[in-house]
C-alpha cells in the first residue's frame, strides 16, 4: 500500500524529493548476522532488520532495496551515497556518531542514529565449552574470533590490554563476516567469539558454520541499536523516525520482535 501517501503531512511528506521520486528506500547491511540481517536459502533478504525496513517502507510509501555490504565498510558506503540508510544490527556509539573511530576517520565524518532496539553481547563458544571459559578475563593467553569493525573487536582491544598487563597474551583474529569467526570456533581455531546477543542465542539454538555452541557467562553493556543516516540527511531522517513512531504505535514493531524471539 502507499501508507499515508495521501494523508496532508504523513511522514512520506517529510521524504527528500529525491527518494519521494525514485520510489526507493536503498539499505546497506551486512547479511551475515542471523537473526538481524541475513540472507535465507541462500538469497532472500530476511530478519529483524530486513522486516522493520519493510515496514518502514510500506509507511513511506517506498519499496526497499538491500546491498550486502562487509560490515566494516557499511559506513563508508553510506557517505558515498552507496544506499541512503544503514539497518545492519549496528550499535548507536558515541565515537561513530562523533566520526572519531577508525572507519569514521576515513570519511572524516560520523553518522546520524535513529535508535529502535537494546541489546547486549555474549560470548560464543564451542558446545561443552572445553576450555571452560566463563567471562572477559578468562580470554587472556586465548585466540579469540571476531567480525571486523564491531564494538565486539573494540572490547576485545581492550581486554587485550588487560590480558597484556597481566602478562598472558590475548590473540585476536579479525574476520570480515560474523560467519567466518563462528567457523574458526567451530574448528577449534578460536576460543571463543563475541557476538549481540540474539545473534549468540541465535548460533546456540540452531548451530551455524558447522558447529554446535553455547554460552559463556551473560549478556553485557547492553546499547541501542540505531538506523544510520548521513548526517546531512535531515529529511530522510525525521521521515524514517516517524515512520518507525507509526509502527511503535500501531503494535506492528512490536510483532516484529516478537516473530524473531526478540520481545
Ligand atoms: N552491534 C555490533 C556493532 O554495532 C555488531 C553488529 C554486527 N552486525 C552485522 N550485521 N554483522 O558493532
Amino acid at each position: 500500500s502507499g501508507g499515508d501517501s495521501g494523508s496532508a503531512s504523513g511522514p512520506r511528506d517529510r521524504l527528500p524529493e529525491q527518494v519521494r521520486k525514485d520510489g526507493v528506500l536503498r539499505i546497506g547491511a551486512d547479511l551475515t548476522y542471523p537473526p538481524i540481517g541475513f540472507k535465507a536459502d541462500g538469497d532472500r533478504p530476511d530478519g529483524l532488520d530486513v522486516d522493520l525496513a519493510n515496514a518502514l517502507g510500506n509507511v513511506l510509501g517506498l519499496r526497499v532495496q538491500f546491498s550486502d555490504v562487509p560490515f566494516d565498510r557499511l559506513r563508508l558506503g553510506l557517505q558515498a551515497h552507496e544506499y541512503d540508510v544503514v539497518m545492519s544490527g549496528m550499535t548507536d556509539t558515541p565515537q561513530r556518531r562523533d566520526g572519531v573511530d577508525e572507519q569514521a576517520r576515513k570519511v572524516n565524518d560520523g553518522v546520524d542514529f535513529l535508535d529502535y532496539f537494546a541489546t547486549g553481547t555474549s560470548i560464543v563458544v564451542a558446545g561443552g565449552n572445553p576450555q571452560r571459559i566463563a567471562g572477559l578475563d578468562d580470554l587472556c593467553g586465548r585466540t579469540v574470533a571476531v567480525q571486523r569493525g564491531t564494538t565486539q573487536a573494540g572490547m576485545l582491544e581492550r581486554q587485550a590490554g588487560a590480558c597484556e598487563k597481566a602478562g598472558r597474551k590475548l590473540t585476536v583474529t579479525e574476520t570480515e563476516t560474523d560467519e567466518q569467526a563462528l567457523a574458526l570456533v567451530a574448528q577449534g581455531r578460536a576460543a571463543a567469539d563475541l557476538d549481540d546477543a540474539p545473534v549468540a542465542a541465535y548460533a546456540v539454538k540452531n548451530g551455524r558454520a558447522g558447529g554446535k555452541f553455547q554460552l559463556a557467562g551473560e549478556q553485557w553493556q547492553v546499547a541501542p541499536y540505531g538506523i544510520a543516516f548521513s548526517k546531512e540527511d535531515t529529511a530522510l531522517r525525521d521521515a524514517v523516525t516517524e515512520a518507525l513512531d507509526r509502527l511503535i504505535h500501531s503494535g506492528e514493531y512490536d510483532g516484529i520482535l516478537a516473530k524473531w524471539g526478540l520481545s
